[in-house]
């Protein structure tokens, strides 16, 4: 695992460069998307050089992480809509390149499998964006998550809701309790882990993921088993690491 150490807005510009890098080698690569705050700077850099380099996105296919359970699909924060506004418009990535778990889906289960198949089906995910969730969670494999967990249904943590509050007005009880999400053992079969932490709130969660024993309890931890893992972390989300 790689520790990379740096002001914010460099950490953005590495994980840019990591994906340029791999779409000027392979046009058609595979990205793995997350939502959050933690890639909003990587999503600004991504546009900036798609405009003034001409990066393309053209023959890229996106995979999203996750989506939140029944929210109404022309919701502000449903996350098929954050990444659309975020970096799939701003790029001119056709949304049929896009995918993420269908969390409106009348059969959940059927769609999670669907999901898991049309990934294998695109060759698998090179290059996979992550944030961490302040109780450890990648994905939203929150705590107690089996290490092997593929796209499934899970229960979102109080804490992880009040954490995205923010984006819901602040009133907690707007976030909703469920969610489809790619599996621990989904997220590491990805060639390229490249999480991204910001702030003192995910000092412990960094602690744990870098230096803890790999556990289900802290479902980041099992980056330290995967063979190309880059961890970019700001000053105050190292502070905890020895
Ligand atoms: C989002 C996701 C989550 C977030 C995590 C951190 O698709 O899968 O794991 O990355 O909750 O969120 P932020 O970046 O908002 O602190």
């Amino acid at each position: 695992m790689e520790v990379v150490i740096a002001p914010a807005g460099r950490l953005a510009v590495l994980a840019a460069n990591a994906i340029e890098a791999l779409l000027r080698r392979k046009p058609d690569a595979v990205l793995g998307l997350a939502t959050g705050s933690s890639p909003l700077r990587v999503y600004d850099e991504l546009a900036r050089r798609h405009v003034e380099a001409g990066l393309s996105f053209a023959q890229a296919r996106g995979f999203m992480l996750d989506e939140y359970v029944d929210l109404p699909t022309d919701h502000h924060e449903r996350y098929r809509n954050v990444i659309e506004r975020e970096i799939a418009s701003r790029v001119e990535w056709a949304p049929e390149q896009v995918s993420g778990p269908d969390g409106g889906a009348d059969d959940l289960p059927a769609a999670c499998e669907a999901y898991e198949r049309a990934i294998a089906a695109a060759g698998g995910v090179d290059l996979q964006l992550l944030g961490v969730g302040t109780d450890g969670h990648i994905g939203f494999n929150e705590p107690g998550s089996s290490l092997a967990s593929r796209t499934r249904i899970k229960t979102l943590t109080h804490q992880t809701r009040a954490d995205n509050a923010r984006f819901f007005g602040g009133d907690v009880d707007l976030v909703p309790r469920h969610c489809v999400t790619q599996g621990l053992g989904t997220i590491m079969a990805a060639r390229h882990l490249v999480l991204l932490a910001t702030g003192k709130q995910k000092a412990e969660a960094v602690h744990q993921l870098v230096e803890g024993p790999v556990s289900a309890m802290w479902p980041a931890s099992v980056m330290q088993l995967h063979p190309h893992a880059t961890v970019l972390v700001d000053d105050a989300a190292a502070s905890r690491l020895q």
